[in-house]
Parts: C-alpha cells; structure tokens; sequence
C-alpha cells in the first residue's frame, strides 16, 4: 500500500508560480497530496511572480489549470476547497530583492516551519532569486531551495549557478530536480537491481552483451518552440534524464540508500564514461529533427514549420553510443535515445544478455534469442524478461521468445503518483535521496560539453526524421555497424 504519511507543517514558495510548470506539474501533485492527507496543519503555498494578480484571481487560474490537468475526473470541490485556504498569491519580480515585501510579511514569526523555495523559473534567474531570498532575511535553518532543471546550459554555466546559489545556501539545502528519479518505475529499478539475488551475478560484463535505453515522446515541442530551440534534446534530455538511468543500471550496489551513498556511486559512473573525441561524436552520435508527418492517424507540422523558419539546425532526437571503462562495463556499450514526435510515447531500458555460447538445437527453425530484460518505464510500467521455450507438440524442438512480464499497475492495483508528487514530499521531508548532487550535474555537463563543441564545430548533420517513425535512419546504422538493433519493445 502506498505510504501517506503526513509531512511537517511547511510554508512552499513557488517562483514562476502562473508558469506552466506551477500549473501543469505542482499544482496538481500538490492537490493528489492533500487529497491523501499528508499535507497538514497550517502548511501554505505561497506562488510569487512578477505579475500583479489579486490572490482570487490567482486561484481562479489555478482551479482552471487543476480541471484541466487533473486526469480521471479526479478534481473534486471538497479537496480544492482545502487546497484553495493554503494557496496565497505575492508579486515578487526576481530581480527586485528591494520589493518582496508582501513575500517577507507573509513569512513574518513562521521561521520555525519547514520552509522551500521552489524555483521554477528559467535557469538564469536561480542565482538572483537565491539572493533575495537571503537578503530579505528569508533563509532560515530549516530553508530547502529546489532548482528546476536545466541548470545551466553547459559545464560553466552549471558551475556559475551552483556557485551564486552556493553562496545562499548549503549543499544539504539544495534540491536538484530530475523528475525521472522520481518516477515509480526509476526507483523500481533499484529494487530490482538490489533487492533481488538473481540478476547481480549476471549484470556486468561476459553475461551482458549490451544495454539499450530509449526514451521516446509523440508530442512535439509545440509551444516552447522559442525556448527549446536554444537548447534541443541533448541538453533537454540525455545530460539530465539520460544520464541518471545510464548510472542506475550501471552503478555498484550502494552500501545504503543514504542520500551520499547513492550518489557516491552514481559519479563514479559519470567519471568513469569515456570522454568521446571528436572522431567518436561523429560515429557515435546522431542528431535528427523532425519533418512533418502522422502520429496515431493524424497529420502533425514538422519542427521547422512550428519554429516559422528553416534554419534551425537544433536536433529533437539524439542517439549516442556511449562507453563505460570500469571492469563490470568494459566492452559492454550503452546505447541511449531520446526523440520528440516519434511513433508513440515509450520509454523502455532493455539490458540484452549474450548468445547462448554453443546452441544444441540445429533443427530448430528459429535462431536462439538471447535473453532479454526489458524495464517499461511509461507507459504500463513494468518488467519483462524474454526467455526461450519449446512449442508444445511432438516432433523436433520448436523454439521461440515467450516472456515472464509483470505489469506492475495490473500487480499492485493502485494509481502511480506522479514523479513531482513524490519529489514535492522528499524534499518537505528533507530527504535528498532522489536529488542531484552539485558534482553529478557537473560531471555530466563536463562530459556532454564534448559533443556540443564537436557538433558545432563540424557543423554535424541534423538528419531528418518523418514525425512517427522511430527517429533518423542514421539512427538504426548506429547499432547495425555492431550488428545490433533497436528493440521497441510494443
Ligand atoms: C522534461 C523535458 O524534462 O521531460 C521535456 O524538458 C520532456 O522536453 C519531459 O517532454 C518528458 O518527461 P516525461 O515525464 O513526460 O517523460
């Protein structure tokens, strides 16, 4: 059963409260929270923006973005009532420490809360909001800021936004977001992993032969087309998301789930990816951009059309080959993509063991698969390991693929929360677990750099890729030049 413990009493100060983040992600988690009691008390949630809105017209907008977002009917007028009492509006501009004084009169004699700055606002304005913060007066022991992912756009960038915030606050104060490590399935994976006896003999080297992850999305970039543009899926996905399954299915057994240990072990398998030459960005790298085409029978714009220009050469699919030089991983290769409009939503981590080394069945009709186990992060989340099996009847061996597969909704019967739900109480309960550590996002920043500077110093190719397909065909030559496939798994 799920654990709905209570959290503490807290004051949530939402910057970017009117952003789509606020509306689409917070909001709605924090409405599933209440409505399963843990959110208590006297506890506030307090949004600040720039705009001068009168706190009902505030909740006018919020109760709209919660008909909107909720799914399954799940919006009722008793729990927003509640919900509605906590919430209180304040202007607040980023940049203008000297006139947050409704914000510091709202948080007057509550200094003894749990108090969080949520800051879900771009990037460039974490720095300056973290000063306001502390030149108002409004760090106090018990103060968490969560910072919004991206942060930052490169390694130095990172460094410079981890240094201002740094000086506001103390790392075990800081809460970086990944909204994947919060995802029921991500944390499936360690209970998989190192819960269960079975798999860890057999998950390294001489067992394995590789790994694959895909992330894939049917949505396109529709109305952050501006934004997007400037940064593209590498930076939007693969140095955050990406990179935090590749060191799950990849890191050793942590000696606890403490916070550092998991994340001690988490960096020594970023420090350990092999830095990738220019020669290797461009074999092991593609880039694609999608043309207009159809997506469950209906016809969608491509990028360039939803830009309004053709010269955009950011990419919205990446594949990459990557390599980890330890001794569980050498000569085991990660293969990893992520695309935006491509044939559905799917995102899957399939870890593909070795050939049986000799087969004694050479009447069979069908070759003898390897083993596969294929970890369904979205949609149905779970766990499905394909072995081979004799068909029934007389005559020969018939072999072919059956599958062991465990839906975990099916299994569990219940609703999985969503990731912010989850992370929104981690972070009330002050447990930095499902958080990423400064040297983590660093150490990946660091290592993704080398293929933003190749790409744009040879000027890559963005190949193109028709809107539902599975992404360039660059992308399949990728894996067939070591006599692999993609395995989407539907
Ligand atoms: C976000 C990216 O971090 O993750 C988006 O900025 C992307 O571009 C989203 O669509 C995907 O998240 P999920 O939970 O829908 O897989």
């Amino acid at each position: 059963m799920a654990n709905f413990v209570p959290v503490d009493v807290f004051d949530l100060v939402i910057f970017g409260g009117t952003g789509d983040l606020a509306m689409r992600k917070l909001l709605p988690a924090l409405y599933h929270r209440e409505r399963d009691g843990q959110i208590t008390g006297e506890s506030r949630i307090i949004a600040a923006s720039r705009g001068d809105l009168g706190r009902d017209e505030y909740l006018g907008l919020v109760e709209e973005a919660l008909r909107e977002n909720l799914v399954n009917d799940d919006f009722e007028d008793a729990e927003w009532a509640r919900l509605r009492d906590r919430i209180h509006y304040v202007q607040a501009d980023a940049y203008d420490h000297d006139n947050w004084g409704a914000l510091v009169e709202l948080l007057a004699g509550a200094d003894d809360r749990i108090r969080v700055a949520y800051l879900a606002t771009a990037p460039s304005l974490f720095g300056t909001i973290a000063q306001g913060l502390k030149k108002n007066g409004l760090v106090t022991a018990t103060s968490r800021i969560v910072l919004e992912k991206p942060l930052g756009h490169d390694y130095e960038s990172a460094c410079a936004i981890n240094n201002e915030v740094g000086q506001c606050f103390a790392e075990n104060q800081i809460y970086r977001i990944d909204h994947y490590l919060g995802k029921e399935t991500v944390q499936n994976l360690l209970a998989l992993r190192f819960a269960n006896s079975l798999f860890e003999p057999l998950w390294r080297r001489g067992a394995i032969d590789h790994v694959q992850i895909t992330v894939a999305e049917d949505l396109g970039v529709g109305g952050r087309v501006e934004f997007y543009d400037k940064i593209g899926a590498l930076r939007d996905m693969v140095q955050n998301h990406m990179m935090q399954l590749v060191c799950l299915v990849a890191m050793e057994a942590p000696s606890s789930l403490h916070h550092d240990a998991v994340r001690d072990e988490k960096i020594k398998v970023l420090r350990a990816l092999r830095p990738i030459t220019e020669d290797a960005v461009r074999t092991n790298t593609v880039r694609g951009q999608y043309t207009a085409g159809a997506i469950n029978g209906k016809t969608v714009a491509g990028y360039a059309d939803e830009l309004g220009e053709n010269k955009s050469s950011t990419e919205t699919f990446v594949a990459l080959k990557l390599e980890i030089d330890n001794w569980r991983w050498s000569n085991v290769p990660f293969y990893v993509r992520t695309g935006k409009r491509l044939k559905e939503k799917h995102s899957e981590i399939v870890v593909q063991f070795q050939e049986v080394p000799h087969s004694i069945f050479p009447e069979q009709k069908y070759n003898v698969a390897p083993n596969r186990l294929t970890i369904r992060l979205q949609p149905d989340e779970g766990v499905k390991l394909s072995v081979m099996a004799k068909e029934p009847g007389p005559g020969g061996f018939d072999l072919r693929p059956v599958s062991l597969d465990l839906s975990f909704e099916e299994t569990f019967g219940v609703r999985y929360p969503d990731a912010y739900e989850r992370l929104l109480m981690e972070v009330l309960r002050g447990n930095p677990a499902l958080f990423m550590r400064r040297d983590e996002v660093e150490a990946a920043w660091h290592w993704i750099d080398t293929i933003i500077e190749t790409w744009e110093a040879s000027k890559q190719k963005v190949e193109t890729y028709v809107a539902g397909s599975w992404g360039p065909a660059a992308s399949s030559l990728l894996l067939d030049r070591d006599g692999r496939e993609w395995h989407p798994d539907v």
